[in-house]
């Protein structure tokens, strides 16, 4: 696929309708190639992938449970099960945090939060290049600092999503896109 047709082609897939196949874990760490070429100021590495598949994903689905009833005590059942399901809708699921230097004199922590986030973008985008489908999702497991210590994360690390990885059911239709005009200003 050439470049631009990947970049201009890629779109998000809702996590409900990504089925397998979704890349191995070997495939996984090819692709991870093209995060290691985010820009990096520092070359502080900060990014950090957990790969979880299979019935990881029910260990995954019952840390978000638990941080919610911890969140909210009144938590109903449906409301538990349904943050303990958004962990297994897609076969594969990676959470990605970076591991922040902290009191670096040159780069500060939105530095490395950032330099995560053109990662992910990488493979995201790489991902797609090799045919499967992602989305990028956070909502409040990603700000809960139960659910970060679960995943071996420090309070001072920064949970910046959890990607689901699969291939899309069904060919979803194009989205529109904003004008760049309405972006760009020139001087
Ligand atoms: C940091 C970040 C967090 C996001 N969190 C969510 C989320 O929790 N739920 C969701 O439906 N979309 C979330 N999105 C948006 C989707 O990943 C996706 O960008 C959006 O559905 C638009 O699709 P597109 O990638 O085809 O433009 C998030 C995006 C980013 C960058």
């Amino acid at each position: 696929m050439d470049a631009m047709e990947c970049l201009l082609g890629r779109q998000s897939t809702p996590a409900g309708m990504l089925a397998e196949p979704a890349p191995s874990d070997g495939e996984v760490l090819s692709l991870l190639e093209t995060a290691m070429r985010a820009p990096d100021h520092g070359a502080l590495r900060p990014w950090r992938f957990l790969s979880i598949r299979g019935g990881r994903r029910r260990d995954l689905g019952d840390i978000f449970a638990a941080a919610l009833v911890k969140r909210e005590p009144d938590a109903g059942s449906d409301e538990i099960e349904k943050a303990r399901g958004k962990a297994v809708r897609a076969p594969l699921v990676l959470a990605v945090w970076s591991e922040i230097v902290e009191n670096h004199p040159k780069v500060p922590p939105i530095e490395q939060v950032m330099a995560t986030g053109a990662a992910v973008q990488n493979l995201m985008n790489a991902l797609y290049a090799q045919s499967y489908d992602a989305i990028w999702v956070t909502g409040a497991p990603c700000y809960d600092e139960n659910v970060k210590a679960s995943l071996g994360l420090a309070p001072k690390d920064v949970l910046v999503g959890f990607l689901h990885i699969g291939t899309a059911k069904s060919v979803a239709p194009t989205k529109k896109r904003p004008n760049p005009a309405d972006y760009l200003h020139i001087w």
